[in-house]
């Protein structure tokens, strides 16, 4: 089965070729990303109306060199797999009528995918993870612990009471005077800094649940960026970035205890994924809790439409077919817990 994924719900357009080989290293046959940071950029974030038109402009050609570098064509592909929901209208509408105009021209199925179950089952795609396991999904747009039992099954422990981990790190960068994005800029300058110089109030710590909140931590950072100056950039960086990740290590620990399956796995997802620092915390913590980690490689841990088309292929295997009907709307926003 070879499946044709699209994604483009924020500032990333992509089209990737995915099958369903029992040899992990074969699954992927092309993911091509054309990034729009460049253009973002100027803005310090994304500006959603050029996001749309640029994913329409560039689309067309993600798709036709993914089905070149996967040496395909459309008549070999099964179904036509795109992200419906969340995220940007605009770039939902791109990547969904793109998907739905190739199934009723090639005849093929249609598959809305849920952005964030792209995420959370990305690590499935690269690895061999077995039901259930923990989820950290960290994200531009989203923050969410939940145990995933099964495809569509998806148990939520907590999530964040106001900002996504990504979006606290990418304001705080553009205080910090930092280019966009702002949560690898932030894990590049923190290499130079020193993360204990300066202590930040750990959110929420006395609530005996795993909702996390980042908003504190970004005025915290705020009030110390006012009266500091140049010199200090590395280290408050470094100081921020080690403060929202112990924020998430602490409620990990109590999301782990509200599991009501025997979880095997701690499983990363999303964009903050990619963090260095965040990937040995949360694999230490697994470690001391006899769980087995896992984050996917870092370039599958933000937006790509492998994750896509994976996910498209984990319903039909589930199901034996699915497909969705065409007249399916996007939705800009589509909880984790709304997936069915
Ligand atoms: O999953 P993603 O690509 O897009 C959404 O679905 O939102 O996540 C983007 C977020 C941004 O906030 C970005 O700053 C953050 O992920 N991010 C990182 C790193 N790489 C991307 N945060 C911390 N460290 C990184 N290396
Ligand atoms: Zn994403």
């Amino acid at each position: 089965m070879k499946i044709l994924g699209i994604e483009s719900s924020c500032d990333d357009t992509s089209a990737a070729v995915v099958c369903d080989s029992n040899v992990i290293e074969e699954r992927i046959l092309s993911n091509i990303v054309s990034s729009q940071i460049d253009i973002h950029k100027e803005y310090g974030g994304v500006v959603p109306e050029y996001a749309a038109r640029n994913h329409m402009s560039a689309i067309e050609e993600c798709i036709n060199n993914a089905l070149d570098e996967a040496n395909t064509n459309i008549s070999e592909i099964d179904a036509i797999a795109a992200t419906s929901g969340p995220g940007l209208i605009g770039g939902l509408l791109v990547s969904t009528v793109t998907a739905k105009i190739i199934s009723i021209t090639a005849n093929k199925q249609f598959i809305a995918v849920n952005h964030l179950e792209g995420h959370l089952l990305t690590s499935r795609l690269c690895y061999r993870i077995d039901f259930p396991f923990l989820l950290v999904l960290a994200s531009g747009g989203h923050f969410v612990f939940a145990e995933i039992l099964d495809i569509g099954n998806y148990n939520v422990l907590g999530q964040t009471i106001d900002d996504s981990a990504g979006e606290c790190l990418d304001k705080v960068a553009k205080m910090l005077g930092l280019p966009y994005p702002g949560g690898p800029a932030i894990e590049k300058v923190s290499e130079h800094g020193d993360s204990n110089r300066f202590k930040f109030p750990m959110p929420l710590l006395r609530r005996n649940d795993c909702n996390v909140s980042f908003s504190g931590l970004k005025t915290a950072a705020r009030l110390l960026i006012e009266k500091s100056s140049k010199e200090d950039i590395a280290d408050i960086a470094a100081s921020f970035q080690l403060a929202v990740i112990n924020a998430i290590i602490k409620k990990s620990k109590k999301a782990i205890d509200m599991c009501t399956s025997n979880i095997e796995s701690i499983v990363l997802a999303g964009g903050v994924a990619a963090n260095k620092l965040f990937r040995l915390k949360m694999e230490q913590l697994s470690y001391n809790n006899k769980i087995k980690f896992y984050a996917p490689p870092i370039n599958l841990c933000s937006d790509n439409a492998a994750m896509i088309a994976w996910a498209a292929i984990e319903r039909i295997k589930k199901y034996g077919y699915y497909s969705s009907p065409i007249t399916h709307i996007t939705r800009p926003r589509w909880n984790i817990n709304e997936i069915i």
